[in-house]
């Protein structure tokens, strides 16, 4: 199990700390370190001040090149479809902005922005594992678990997430594992051939997906998605 590893050896790597020179607030949160970067978001760790713990905010900056296209998968992971999922391997997401905020940036300059506050995931995605360490067998049988039961649930409530990667699964203080970013996500209750859109990362999508003109199934592709995670996991294979 992962939860066996001697994890007081490993420090996990991290993007480099960028301490706001002041306590940069938005809403009831402290902004503190950043602690990723996606295709859209800034995540920076957060103290909430109501519940006194440390959360990750998801920033969508109005600064950012791709801010508009943003807006939209903003919504697809506010929807109630997906922030009413509870499954103990995936990321809660704990509030959100209805209307863009205004934020004084980390360069000092005010701006809009949308937030989404979830949990924090303190061990980080595990791209970034796979980066420093080979990951035993029990540990990858532990996460492909995770995640299978994490699908299974959301596929049985009808979604699909379409951009399963490993920068998109994360690992909590507890090394429970937890997918998170549903920007791709939509509903498809049915079995079969119903998505069309060409959505994803490329490096991971199924092939009836890179094939032009063709409805794929958002199921299939997530499990062959899962796929990729694992062959990626073990023979420690990153792009
Ligand atoms: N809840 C969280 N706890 C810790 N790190 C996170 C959390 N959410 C995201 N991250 C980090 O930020 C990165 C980008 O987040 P993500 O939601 O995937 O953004 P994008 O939609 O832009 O791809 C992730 O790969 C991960 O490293
Ligand atoms: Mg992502």
């Amino acid at each position: 199990m992962i939860s066996n590893l001697n994890t007081q050896s490993l420090s996990l790597p991290r993007a480099p700390t960028q301490q706001p020179a002041e306590e940069l607030q938005i809403s009831k949160f402290i902004l503190r370190e950043k602690l990723g970067e996606g295709g859209y978001g800034l995540v920076l760790k957060a103290w909430d001040f109501d519940s006194k713990k440390y959360r990750a905010i998801k920033l969508l900056r109005q600064s950012h090149p791709k801010y508009e296209e943003g807006l939209q998968y903003f919504q697809n992971e506010v929807h109630p479809r997906v922030t009413s999922l509870n499954h103990p391997n995936i990321i809660k997401v704990i509030g959100y902005s209805k209307e863009p905020q205004d934020w004084v940036n980390l360069e000092g300059k005010m701006e809009k922005v949308m937030f989404i506050a979830m949990e924090l995931a303190e061990k980080g995605c595990l791209f970034n594992w796979v980066n420093i360490m080979t990951m035993p067998e029990p540990e990858a049988r532990y996460i492909m678990r995770s995640l299978l039961e994490a699908v299974s649930y959301m596929h049985s409530k009808g979604i699909v997430n379409r951009d399963l990667k490993m920068e998109n699964v994360l690992i909590t203080k507890d090394c429970r594992i937890l997918i998170c970013d549903y920007g791709y996500s939509r509903e498809q209750i049915e079995e079969g051939r119903h998505c069309e859109t060409k959505l994803g990362t490329e490096l991971y999508m199924a092939p009836e997906i890179l094939s032009h003109n063709n409805k794929y199934d958002g199921k299939a592709a997530d499990i062959y998605n899962l796929g990729y995670i694992l062959f990626m996991t073990i023979f420690r294979m990153y792009h």
